[in-house]
């Protein structure tokens, strides 16, 4: 499995920073991660062996691929399949593996040590191992039995944008797979609905980029104490990836929070100095719009990340688009808008975007 990377994709091109220039990439990233890979309402990854016979998935990452991680195993858990997301460097002790264990390792470097060293544990104790990579040839693709390419092409500024994207399609297609071959069950309500969001992904993304409203929202709250993200299920992986890339890149105080927790103690944090995105991707919004609203009660702006004519549109005090998708891929389209708020915040800032203080793009040791 190759994939062909344009050497154009060597330089910024027209864009300030290689980050914007791969949120900008990612209608064409994400058409190239599913390309041949789905047939009318099925997934086609000849690159991988039969799932028949797996009992339980672990998911192994860290950073953002965690996030990924996270979206993956939810996606699972909805097809029936116990899957979990472990952060590689807590996975020595975690839960028993047996060999009808499938370990997945997401890592788009395919470098990163404390996920190799998860890896390792899990092929000493018996399991199967896949790599989700983004490099092809890359020491997990190596040590792994099996591996997908996440193919987002070459990422050179530090945040990860347009391989966490990638790394979801492909999680999607995985978790379609898997759900067939262990359960019988898809993690979609709706294959059809699905499979035409999944095509319109790169439109959808487009939409989102063209209609970027974040520069405002971010020159809006600059100078907050604090910035808090939220979200359920699909959408609370969206919140900690929200609240990682504003933390990576501004050097300001973010969290991501699971809205139910709000009340069990973060809610101590609130006030009208921090603003709080709610990310609504479907899954209990009612609820989560409580949540946001809790908030709102006690001075905090609530920017609702949501469809238009979603009921948290109204009763938020800003609001960022996203078009009517899946269930399953509204997170994703969440996702950009919250690149977009960091991109812009960063930039007010004067911070270095791609390169932040303290952070490497591939981390190789524990
Ligand atoms: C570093 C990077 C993060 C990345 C993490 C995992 O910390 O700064 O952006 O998410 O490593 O990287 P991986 O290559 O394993 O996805």
């Amino acid at each position: 499995d190759t994939v062909d990377w344009d050497p154009e994709d060597a330089g910024k091109g027209s864009y300030d920073h290689y980050m914007l220039k791969e949120i900008h990439n990612q209608p064409t990233s994400l058409a190239n991660t599913v390309e041949g890979r789905i047939e009318d309402d099925g997934v086609s990854l000849t690159e991988l062996d039969t799932f028949d016979g797996v009992t339980d998935v672990q998911f192994v990452a860290c950073g953002t691929s965690y996030h990924a991680a996270l979206y993956g195993a939810r996606l699972l858990n909805a097809a029936g399949v116990r899957a979990r997301a472990f952060r590689a460097s807590e996975y020595g002790t975690a839960d028993p593996i047996t060999d009808e264990t499938l370990v997945v390792a997401v890592t788009q470097s395919g470098e990163t040590a404390d996920t190799l060293g998860a890896l390792e544990r899990a092929e000493a104790e018996g399991a199967r191992t896949v790599a989700v990579t983004n490099v092809q040839g890359s020491t997990v693709s190596r040590e792994a039995d099996e591996t997908l390419l996440v193919r987002a092409g070459p990422e050179i500024g530090v945040a990860a944008t347009k391989t966490f994207s990638s790394q979801v399609a492909a999680l999607c297609l995985l978790g379609h797979r898997i759900g067939e071959d262990v359960t019988g069950d898809l993690p979609w309500d709706d294959p059809t609905t699905f499979f035409e969001s999944l095509r319109s992904l790169p439109e959808n993304v487009r939409e989102v980029l063209d209609g970027d409203r974040a520069h405002e929202l971010a020159d809006r709250y600059l100078g907050s104490e604090a910035f808090f993200f939220i979200g359920r299920g699909l959408g609370y992986s969206v919140a900690v990836e929200g609240a990682l890339k504003f933390k990576e890149i501004t050097y300001e105080h973010a969290e991501g929070f699971a809205s139910g927790e709000l009340k069990h103690g973060p809610l101590a944090l609130v006030t009208p100095q921090t603003p709080v995105f709610a990310v609504f991707t479907g899954t209990d919004d009612q609820k989560t719009l409580t949540n946001a609203k809790e908030a709102q009660t006690r001075g905090a702006p609530i920017v609702a990340v949501a469809p238009e004519g979603h009921p948290a549109v109204d009763a938020a005090d800003a609001h960022l688009p996203i078009p009517d998708t899946d269930p399953a891929l509204a997170g994703l389209l969440a996702n950009v808008q919250l690149q977009l708020v960091s991109y812009h915040t960063a930039n007010l800032l004067g911070r270095s975007i791609d390169k932040p203080r303290n952070l490497a793009k591939s981390v190789t040791v524990e």
